[in-house]
């Protein structure tokens, strides 16, 4: 697989996605790492069409692709069992990503955590209401999953800053 070509997709075809493969992206993200493997993270998953549209309205800006999405994953974490439950978590979520990807699915990172809604309540509330989340679960993100609408081009050369990337120590730009 090509991670190069990987893009974040908001715009999705009117398709549900296959049983199977929702099954295939849960099964990767049950196993995905974690801090001393306490896996931390828990999910919901939504396909109801009603929710979906009521999540769009979860933050202010950058949600809305959720009305038309056929899937959504919200990613929550328990920082009783580590306080790496945000890493954690969002490897959880780029995994999420990049298995949809390798489905032939595309998939957008919604931000909630530390977001507000436009009438300035917390998006991580909103969402607990809206899904009877436990107050002991942390909602980090929302993955939106769908097949893709619209395409991008691949990444290639001209993208990558290679000035960022140090050899032995920092400053030391060469590798010889
Ligand atoms: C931590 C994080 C938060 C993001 N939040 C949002 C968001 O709330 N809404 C959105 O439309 N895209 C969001 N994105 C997607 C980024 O805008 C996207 O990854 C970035 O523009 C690079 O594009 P690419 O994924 O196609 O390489 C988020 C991505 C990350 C990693």
């Amino acid at each position: 697989m090509d991670f190069l070509s990987r893009r974040t997709i908001r715009k999705y075809r009117d398709v549900k996605i296959e049983n199977f493969k929702v099954n295939e992206i849960l099964r990767t993200a049950l196993v995905s790492p974690s801090g001393k493997n306490t896996q931390p993270y828990e999910f919901i998953v939504v396909e109801n069409k009603e929710v979906l549209k009521e999540l769009s309205t979860c933050k202010k800006m950058g949600a809305q692709m959720l009305e038309n999405a056929p899937l959504a994953i919200v990613v929550l974490g328990n920082p009783k069992l580590t306080d790496t439950w945000i890493e954690d978590c969002s490897i959880v979520s780029t995994i999420i990503q990049l298995k949809s990807y390798e489905l032939g699915l595309g998939s957008c990172w919604i931000q909630t955590y530390g977001r507000f809604t436009s009438e300035g309540v917390s998006s991580e509330e909103y969402i607990r209401n809206l899904l009877n989340i436990p107050e002991n679960l942390h909602v980090l993100n929302i993955v939106s999953i769908g097949y893709p609408a619209e395409s991008k081009r691949s990444y290639s050369d001209e993208d990558m800053d290679f000035s960022k990337v140090n050899y032995d120590k920092y400053g030391k730009k060469d590798n010889k």
